[in-house]
């Protein structure tokens, strides 16, 4: 099947179709064959996307027929208004890095690895296996498939140490994407009203995640070295919070990695403060120059609830992650997951299930970690060659972002603007600080299409940054 032949017809059809009376008749797919010389699935596959854009319907037996458009009236939903009342606060603004953008882009922006990046024919051909099990057309338990928390289970029972429980299965709870398992825990471990401990800079994600849950976040400033143990203390006595929300590997955005030592000090003073640290391993699959050390490797005693997430290694239609607690903090996220969505696709779980254990996952892996190495260091070569103005503070030893300070006073939606302008999207930093930002940033992702166009775009940014500052 070609896509652009599909695309030819559609345009054409559209105009054939714009002119038409209702109710009007389509040639034959026969006809449309000869007429625009392509295969009969290629013709097939342009009337299912009229059909899907709702200007033709087929009666089976009869033919395919120009739909009657309805006249749209203006709609008033002004009675809402009155109805939904006041927000409690107002919506925050769609994320930046979620916005699609024209091909032909220089992308920084998003957050999902380039299709490159994935392990391609191993997805596909676990789909295809998936499909033809059982987990098509069977319920898997709320907590997820047994094979698959046993995975999870072993993965992080692969780095305890001896002396430390390792998890078990029945600890796991699978989820469709950890985005969704910030939400659960914020709202069942903390709750609205109640406080919650957050590294700033952080995910923008656990900030949006944190306000929908109405808790009740309290920065805590972290560097490249992680959060100042004595400062997350005083947090903890201020603020009364039991929860610290932090990703001690390849933080997004600063792609910090806490030390041995940090790890330890920051679970003695969560221990200490009887609190539950949060531990988002979201890049557990993107180390490059380190591999990712759980700190829940460390912890048998239930003060870590551990998030893993799939979605990004494996495939972004894969939408599969899990939370790995102990005690009854597990219990309560699970309630609050059959509230939301009571199980996860069988068929997600089977396919991500089956690309994790194939031995090609593995391999895929350690091409990615090279993949990764290259663009990271051609993006800091060409950023350090014509952005100098943007100052890499530390270059990650994983992730797939650069966080970068620019001069004092940079203007940066203007900043963003003008490179968007001249085809180069970034994000501005702000959206990463859960209160206001600590200075002007921008947050470069180097896993998006077209690493070739790295010297451009650093380039167009450079400029940009000069002309702002001037
Ligand atoms: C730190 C962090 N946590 C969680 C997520 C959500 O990932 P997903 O819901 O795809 O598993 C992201 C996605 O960007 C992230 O950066």
């Amino acid at each position: 099947m070609n896509n652009d032949s599909s695309s030819r017809i559609v345009a054409h059809l559209k105009k054939w179709i714009s002119s038409a009376a209702p109710g009007a008749k389509l040639p034959s797919t026969r006809s449309l064959v000869a007429e625009y010389q392509a295969s009969p699935v290629t013709v097939q596959k342009a009337l299912q996307t009229l059909t899907a854009l709702g200007l033709i319907e087929s009666r089976p037996g009869v033919g395919t027929f120009v739909r009657a458009v309805r006249s749209a009236r203006p709609s008033d939903y002004g009675w809402q208004t009155a109805a939904l009342r006041s927000p409690l606060a107002p919506p925050p603004p769609a994320s930046s890095t979620m916005r699609n953008v024209a091909n032909d882009a220089i992308s920084f922006h998003s957050g999902y690895p380039d299709r490159e990046l994935l392990p391609e024919r191993l997805v596909r051909a676990a789909i295809a296996r998936a499909a033809r099990g059982d987990a098509a057309l069977f319920r898997p338990p709320a907590a997820g498939m047994p094979e698959l928390q046993s995975w999870f289970a072993h993965e992080l029972g692969a780095s305890t140490p001896a002396g430390t429980t390792p998890p078990n299965p029945s600890d796991v709870v699978v989820l469709p994407g950890s985005q969704s398992g910030l939400s659960s825990i914020f709202s069942a471990l903390a709750g609205r009203g109640q406080p919650l401990l957050m590294e700033s800079p952080s995910y923008w994600g656990a900030i949006l995640a944190a306000a929908q849950a109405g808790v009740r976040v309290v920065p805590v400033p972290s560097g490249p070295d992680g959060p100042d143990p004595a400062e997350l203390a005083r947090a903890f006595e201020e603020s009364g919070a039991r929860l610290f929300y932090a990703q001690p590997n390849y933080a997004n955005p600063t792609g910090a990695q806490w030390s041995a030592e940090r790890r330890e000090q920051v679970l003695d003073v969560v221990r200490a403060k009887g609190a539950f640290l949060v531990e988002d391993d979201w890049a557990h699959d993107f180390g490059i120059t380190s591999n990712p050390v759980p700190v829940a490797s460390r912890d048998d005693s239930g003060h870590v609830v551990y998030l893993r997430s799939l979605t990004k290694s494996v495939s972004p239609s894969i939408r599969v992650a899990a939370v790995i607690a102990r005690g009854p903090a597990r219990e309560r996220i699970l309630a609050d997951r059959a509230a939301e969505s009571m199980y996860v696709s069988g068929l997600l779980q089977a396919a991500a299930l089956d690309v994790v254990t194939q031995p090609g996952w593995q391999t895929h892996l350690r091409s990615l970690r090279h993949q990764l190495e290259s663009r990271r260091d051609l993006l800091v070569t060409s950023l350090r060659q014509h952005a100098p103005q943007a100052h890499i503070e530390q270059v990650p030893k994983g992730g797939l972002n650069l966080w970068a300070r620019l001069p004092d006073g940079t203007d940066l939606e203007r900043l963003t603007r003008d490179c968007e302008a001249a085809g180069v999207i970034i994000a501005g930093g702000n959206e990463w600080f859960p209160a206001e930002p600590a200075g002007p940033f921008i947050r470069l992702n180097y896993s998006g299409t077209n690493p070739g166009a790295f010297p451009e775009g650093a380039r167009i940014i450079g400029q940009c940054i000069e002309r702002n500052g001037a």
